[in-house]
């Protein structure tokens, strides 16, 4: 079902932080535009879109109601994802939602089969893969230009104050998602894991503040994982957000300290490009390439119940203390 229309009409259930880089993605695009949001808060909701320059709806049901909004962007809190996906693709509408997706397999599951049934695209906010050093490392693995893979690292080290990390959980699933979807497509799933967490710097927030993950894949390979909201890398080529795939004949790398500007960026210190990029393409890519072009996105919801099953794993490795088999 490609939308032939001239300009396609988005509306935001959620005006949060993420929006803001979501508004800057669509005011990118071409031929989109936002058509409005809704906002839990009304406070909010009036500020972002007076900001936003577009309407303020009363309710989500008048939002997905709208003939003018063709596309949803679920941008809220974790919980509260399926809820507004159902709303939408019930509405008729497509949907781009933010990760994690849901807060099980069986949600997930549901999102993929109530848009397969009305023929919609569900997409996940999997943004990090859609910058172009993911997508050459993928197309290197692809072609086996690097050999047979013997190892892929993903490394988060981004300072998070403790009022920032409350609004979300701990970094397992807030931030081992990213990992795993962008483990799932650039070499593939693991079969089995082990992991462990920690908290070091909140005083009250009693969630894990870092995780580490070691995994076996299904092609032989090993794999790492590491994410802390609980301190910045500043050393020398630091491991903000590092990605590292080596084979046999090559190896890729992908980093945010690529391009640093000098100035707080949302909830960082400092503003890492690569953020609002990886954002501006994933939404380009779900508006033209997805329901202009009938492309299929570059990561699934089946890529997010197998990113969400490694979610469950780690959390039971963590709490058993032993490796689990995928
Ligand atoms: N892709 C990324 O890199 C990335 C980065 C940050 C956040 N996120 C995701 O984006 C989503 C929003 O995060 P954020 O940083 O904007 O958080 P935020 O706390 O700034 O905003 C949360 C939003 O959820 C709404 N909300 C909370 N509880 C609600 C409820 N019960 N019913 C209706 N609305 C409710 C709030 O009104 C607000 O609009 C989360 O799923 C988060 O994981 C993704």
């Amino acid at each position: 079902m490609a939308i032939t229309k001239d300009t396609i009409g988005v509306g935001f259930v959620g005006a949060g932080d993420i929006s803001v880089l979501h508004a800057a993605a669509v005011k990118k695009c071409p031929g989109a535009r936002l058509a409005g949001l809704w906002n839990r808060n009304q406070e909010r909701a009036t500020q972002r879109a007076a900001e936003f320059g577009c309407k303020n709806f009363k309710t989500p049901e008048e939002l997905v109601a709208d003939p003018a909004v063709d596309a949803v962007f679920v941008l809220t809190n974790l919980e509260t994802h399926l809820e507004y996906t159902e709303l939408a693709l019930k509405a008729g509408k497509h949907v781009l939602v933010e990760k994690p997706v849901g807060v099980t397999v069986g949600e997930i599951g549901r999102m993929r089969d109530a848009a397969a049934a009305k023929n919609l695209v569900c997409m996940p906010g999997h943004n990090y893969i859609y910058e172009s050093g993911m997508m050459r490392t993928r197309e290197l693995v692809e072609n086996g230009d690097l050999g047979k893979i013997t190892s892929a690292y993903v490394m988060y080290n981004i300072h998070h104050p403790e009022e920032v990390a409350k609004r979300y959980p701990g970094v397992v699933r807030q931030i081992l998602t990213h990992h795993s979807y962008i483990l799932l497509y650039l070499v593939g799933r693991p079969v089995e894991l082990c992991a462990m967490k920690a908290t070091l710097h909140y005083q009250e927030y009693t969630e894990e503040d870092i995780a580490m993950v070691q995994m076996r894949l299904a092609n032989g390979a090993l794999a790492h994982f590491c994410a802390s909201f609980a301190a910045d890398d500043h050393a020398a080529d630091p491991w903000t957000v590092m990605v590292k795939v080596i084979g046999t004949a090559g190896s890729t790398r992908y980093s945010y300290r690529d391009h640093v500007e000098i100035k707080p960026g949302l909830v960082h210190s400092q503003t890492y490009t690569a953020y609002q990029g990886s954002i501006t393409n994933e939404v380009r890519y779900f508006l033209v390439d997805c329901l202009r072009m009938g492309q299929k996105p570059l990561s699934t919801l089946d890529d997010a119940i197998t990113a969400q099953q490694m979610i469950e794993a780690a959390e039971a490795s963590i709490r058993d203390g032993k490796v689990v088999k995928l």
